[in-house]
């Protein structure tokens, strides 16, 4: 760790295929912090439980889609610590003792907590449950265990990082000095547009996938939604209202880019041609990406094998901590 800026842990929950809208605003920041800091990335499976405890079946699959996902987009297993959350079972048990110094008052008031309860499906009629109000403490357990310092993480997360800070300051209140607070790292990036023209997203099935083919890409984009004033080669375009246009800027030269919008304003530029070359400029910057993901698919057992040398990286740092928080809780009398 030294010569680092530090430690960081980040994670997901493995609840499906990863998009580009994620490798944009998430796994590129990511990779690219992995010669400055000391990284560890987890699978949260038992965070995906609090709400999908009726979906246990398909888990070692989105596991292993999640990790070859992450790979594929540049988390390097040789520089980072990629594990899954329940194979490290230390977190369960810093979880109930955070959970202690917790008030349940704390995290009924958390607003992601209000929203799930206002909008989640009810498995069976049974209401939240009790992990699920647990879940900022489980997130808490995860980053302190490793003594973050940084956690780069989307503003839906903002939430969860305050409370891990407060529950640090109470707990190295009664404690001592143990953990430091950790510091959320908000990556800048704006929203990634799907073919239908609202925010890529997995629930609005608007996605284009990283384990998507060439032709798969291709095809989403030939049917990506455009300015809807703009119905004919010739009508004069909109580009800040175009998804389109927003891909050119993400994937383009700027140079083209000013040319496209002049070219799209006056009507000289018709939709089908400049989805065409949106399409093949994307393909050249996330082909590679989909192309290692390929390889990688191909060989789960490497896959599998990542994910353990990972969880006994992990391991290894969890005991320690925990150590040091039973010596400072007085329950390390037979040890
Ligand atoms: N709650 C995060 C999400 O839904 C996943 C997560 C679990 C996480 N543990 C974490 C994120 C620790 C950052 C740090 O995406």
């Amino acid at each position: 760790m030294l010569g680092k800026k530090g430690r960081i842990l980040s994670g997901h929950r493995p609840t499906g295929l990863l998009h580009i809208g994620h490798y944009e605003g998430t796994l590129r920041a990511w990779a690219a912090m992995q010669d400055d800091y000391d990284c560890f990335f987890e699978i949260a499976d038992w965070h995906a439980l609090t709400t999908g405890y009726d979906e246990t079946a398909t888990m070692p699959e989105r596991i292993e889609q999640i990790a070859i996902d992450w790979m594929a987009a540049g988390l390097d297993p040789e520089r980072s610590t990629l594990f899954v959350q329940s194979d490290v079972p230390e977190h369960a048990e810093l979880f109930l003792l955070l959970g202690m110094v917790t008030p349940v008052s704390w995290l009924e008031r958390c607003p992601t907590y209000k929203d799930q309860i206002a909008n989640l499906r009810d498995i069976d009629g049974a209401g939240p449950g009790f992990g699920l109000l647990g879940y900022p403490v489980l997130q808490a357990a995860d980053i302190v265990m490793y003594k973050a310092n940084v956690v780069p993480v989307g503003e839906d997360q903002l939430p969860h990082l305050e409370l891990t800070r407060e529950i640090v300051r109470r707990f190295n209140n009664f404690f001592g000095g143990i953990f430091p607070e950790p510091e959320a790292l908000l990556s800048d990036f704006a929203a990634v547009p799907g073919i239908d023209g609202r925010k890529m997203s997995k629930s609005y099935d608007n996605a284009i996938n990283l384990a998507d083919s060439v032709d798969e890409v291709a095809k989403k984009m030939k049917s990506m939604f455009t300015d809807p004033e703009k119905l004919r080669m010739g009508d004069p375009g909109h580009p800040d209202r175009c998804p389109v246009f927003t891909y050119q800027r993400m994937y383009n030269t700027p140079a083209r880019v000013d040319e496209i919008k002049v070219q799209c304003e006056s009507g000289e530029l018709g939709c089908v041609k400049c989805k065409a070359e949106a399409s093949e400029r994307l393909l050249e910057a996330v082909g590679p990406i989909m192309q290692r993901r390929a390889e990688l698919a191909a060989d789960l057992g490497y896959v599998r094998q990542v994910l353990r040398d990972g969880a006994g990286k992990a391991r290894a740092v969890a005991a320690d901590t925990l150590a040091e928080v039973r010596a400072a809780m007085s329950l390390d009398s037979t040890s």
